[in-house]
């Protein structure tokens, strides 16, 4: 659809969505949202909202106040916006952020689709099982407590967090203790578990553009028989990947993680299925 017919198709029945960052300028959230709106033939609109720090709050009244059904938020706002929902889902008091928010009739619900849409990605497009498998995280920052508390409900048979500050990665580690064979280690040290590892997953944005040239650890200890999975996904293959590619293992770019994230907030808001190859094609052209 052109600007002009999407300008043509607002009404007064229009269902708004959107999504809430700062900066937002280069969000593909809209992109993708609108698409799946199109897709689906509901009559919805997704927009970007650049919330600045301190007037969060305030935005966040505005969407029962506007009767908005769904938002989703984004860096640096994923904790913050916890003080300001009626009621978290377990997962994402578990992780203790939040991407997605439905509101339910003034009711505002959050919940965390990363981690979640990571696993669906990682299963869907390389067929790995997570289930009694050695899986090391490389990091311990929030996009390591989404999937590392998803990875850790598949029942692998351990998960090591190996983080530049080891105090991060007992901590997280600490956190999954419950759900998984959790440890945590100094990423200096993690050699040893990299190599006898079946997944790695870098969720650090070590080696994002422009940083291309960088790596979260030393590619020497890859080998084939591993996957070797990243979140970032600008460029599509990382140098991290592209290294493990060179060792034979199997690789995961980060597309993915980001196409089910919105999939299931979609669903969450809709009720309905996402339409997850139109939603795919549409960011893939746009990159
Ligand atoms: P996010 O929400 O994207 O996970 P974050 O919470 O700021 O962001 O976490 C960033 C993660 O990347 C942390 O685990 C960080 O390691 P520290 O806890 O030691 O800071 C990791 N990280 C960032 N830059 C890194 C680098 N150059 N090498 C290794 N790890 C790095």
């Amino acid at each position: 659809m052109d600007r002009e017919d999407l300008g043509r198709s607002l009404d007064t029945g229009t269902v708004m969505y959107g999504v809430f960052g700062h900066p937002i300028g280069h969000s593909k959230s809209p992109l993708m949202l609108n698409e799946a709106f199109r897709a689906t033939g509901l009559n919805a609109a997704y927009a970007a909202y650049s919330i600045v720090p301190g007037t969060l709050g305030e935005a966040v009244r505005g969407i029962r106040a506007l009767g908005f059904r769904g938002i989703n938020v984004t860096v640096p706002h994923k904790l913050e916006v916890m003080e300001y929902l009626d009621e978290l889902d377990d997962t994402a008091r578990r992780i203790g952020a939040v991407n997605t928010v439905v509101n339910d009739g003034g009711r505002l619900i959050g919940y965390n689709t990363d981690g979640i849409g990571y696993v669906r990605s990682l299963k869907e497009e390389t067929g790995f099982a997570p289930s009694g498998k050695r899986i090391v995280l490389i990091g311990a920052g929030g996009a390591a407590r989404g999937i590392g508390f998803a990875l850790a409900q598949e029942g692998p048979s351990s998960l090591i967090i190996a983080n530049r500050s080891a105090d991060k990665a007992a901590q997280l580690a600490n956190d999954l203790s419950s759900f998984a064979k959790s440890r945590g280690i100094p990423l200096a040290d993690a050699a040893e578990e990299l190599a006898s590892a079946d997944l790695i997953v870098n969720t650090t944005l070590v080696g994002m553009h422009p940083h291309v040239q960088e790596v979260p650890i030393d590619p020497s200890v890859l080998r084939s028989g591993q996957l070797v999975s990243d979140i970032v996904y600008t460029p599509r293959e990382t140098l991290l990947l592209k290294e493990a590619k060179a060792r034979g293992a199997a690789v995961h770019g980060g597309l993915g993680m980001f196409i089910y994230q919105g999939a299931y907030a979609f669903e969450y808001w809709t009720g309905k299925s996402a339409p997850v190859d139109a939603m795919r094609r549409i960011v893939e052209e746009s990159l």
